[in-house]
């Protein structure tokens, strides 16, 4: 297909999700205006420089800004485009543990009316991740009142979502282990799968379906992700109380198996963020309103939320209450200021809670991370500073700039600190005549 020849796009939402699939499409040739509510946002992504932390999204948006724009006006938005991407937040319902599709409502609302105002095909791809039955129902509902005409020849409608992790998004945009298209009609999901197949550097394979089944998967991926991560750290758990038993032995091996694989196979800290916890609880709260059993969904949260107390009494056994600790890494991963449902966070709290004086560092996320935390904890000056100055020191957060902690910083007139080194960040080996590395579940 020429470049000419590609649908032109619009994205809906240009938040940690939408900003990035904007630049990707636009670096792929294709022609994309960005729709938002929020001027700051619209203004920026116009201005050529997104307030968005995440690598390579600004690099991409300088590099192809003859082909991206954003508006305020869903009219122009419609017009300028053949198909929408709509990547609005869907909260979760805390009481409940559903998605909310309110936002979803919204846009389907406004791009609805601003349809109505044009001829021809256009496609509407959910791509917010919505619970299964969502697209069929309400959001398609939404779409066909405001805009006047049906589901079909005239009017696609698509279920697609995006298999990221913040930090890498551009990346796993542009490189995705497969594509997933929900679709209402075999004509809404070849133009889905044409717009992949020019925007991924290489040919995933796409995996086609009805809305409801690609619903489904997206929740389920995520789940048995999480699985795996307390599968580990359930492992982590076990061999921290049997001697001589080392869990990054165990979940190598267990990895080694084509079966099972290594990826978010490490026991190390509870998982985090804007996607995982929520995914896994609304798939059990999915599971249990229509009568089916989500017992590994369930088993699975309640051994992530153990996860905190674990490390605290790990904590408690090397350090009394009153004791400085120096806790690195606040996001809920490497590479993302976010800080949402971050274990570090929380262990933070925990610790300052129970009387530790703590101390918090992270390349990104320190001020966000102060802003749960408030005055709790100590936000540290420096990397160098927080690790002279503490009594107990905690890598919670695995960044690469950890990896660069001089052991000269650890010297304590001949004591030896204690490090709990939760993701095997540090070079254990150069800290060995000052301080004592240990590894959770590493039987040390
Ligand atoms: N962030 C992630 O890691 C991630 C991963 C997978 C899926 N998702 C899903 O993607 C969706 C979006 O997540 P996000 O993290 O990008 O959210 P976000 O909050 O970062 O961005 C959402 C954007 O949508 C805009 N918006 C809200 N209502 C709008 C409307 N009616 N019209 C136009 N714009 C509107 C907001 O102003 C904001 O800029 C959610 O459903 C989320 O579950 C997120």
């Amino acid at each position: 297909m020429t470049v000419s020849a590609l649908p032109r796009i619009n994205v809906v939402g240009l938040g940690k999700l939408g900003a990035p699939l904007a630049a990707v499409l636009a670096s792929r040739g294709f022609s994309v205006i960005g729709l938002d509510v929020n001027r700051t946002f619209v203004d920026a992504l116009n201005a050529g420089k997104m307030p968005i932390i995440e690598p390579q999204l600004n690099e991409l948006i300088a590099a192809n800004r003859e082909r991206l724009s954003a508006t305020m006006d869903a009219n122009e938005a419609v017009q300028k485009s053949d198909a929408s991407f709509v990547i609005v937040p869907t909260p979760s319902n805390k009481d409940t543990g559903f998605f909310s599709n309110s936002y979803v409502l919204q846009a389907m609302a406004t791009l609805g009316k601003a349809l109505r105002a044009k001829k021809g095909y256009h496609l509407v791809v959910i791509t917010s991740t919505v619970m299964p039955g969502s697209t069929e129902g309400e959001i398609k509902q939404a779409l066909e009142a405001a805009a006047g005409r049906t589901v079909g020849p005239d009017l696609g409608l698509c279920y697609n979502p995006e298999f990221i992790a913040l930090g890498s998004v551009v990346r796993d945009m542009l490189y995705p282990d497969s594509i997933l298209v929900g679709q209402a009609d075999q004509k809404a999901g070849d133009m889905l799968e044409t717009i992949y197949r020019q925007m991924c550097v290489k040919n995933p394979p796409v995996q086609r379906m009805n809305l409801v089944s690609a619903e489904l998967t997206k929740i389920s991926v995520n789940t048995y992700v999480t699985t795996k991560i307390s599968y580990a750290n359930m492992l982590a758990d076990i061999c921290d109380r049997l001697p001589g038993a080392d869990v990054d032995a165990v979940t190598k091996a267990l990895g080694a198996d084509t079966r099972i694989g290594g990826k978010y196979l490490k026991g190390a800290m509870g998982y985090g963020g804007p996607c995982f916890p929520r995914d896994n609880v609304a798939f059990a709260a999915l599971a249990r309103k229509i009568g089916a059993r989500a017992d590994v969904a369930e088993a699975t949260d309640r051994i992530n939320n153990h996860q905190i107390e674990r490390l605290s009494s790990l904590v408690a056994k090397f350090a009394k209450a009153g004791t400085r600790i120096a806790l690195l890494g606040l996001s809920y991963k490497p590479q993302t200021p976010v800080v949402e449902e971050s274990h570090s966070v929380k262990l933070a709290a925990k610790l300052a809670d129970a009387g530790y004086i703590v101390s918090v560092h992270d390349p990104l996320a320190q001020d966000a991370a102060i802003g749960v935390l408030g005055d709790k904890v100590v936000s540290a000056s420096s990397l160098e500073g927080a690790v002279r100055e503490c009594d107990l020191l905690i890598v919670a957060t695995g960044w690469p700039e950890y990896k660069e902690v001089d052991p000269a910083w650890c010297k304590r007139n001949g004591q030896r600190l204690t490090v709990l080194d939760l993701w095997r960040t540090l070079p254990a080996d150069k800290f060995a005549d000052v301080a004592d590395v240990l590894y959770l579940g590493s039987g040390r």
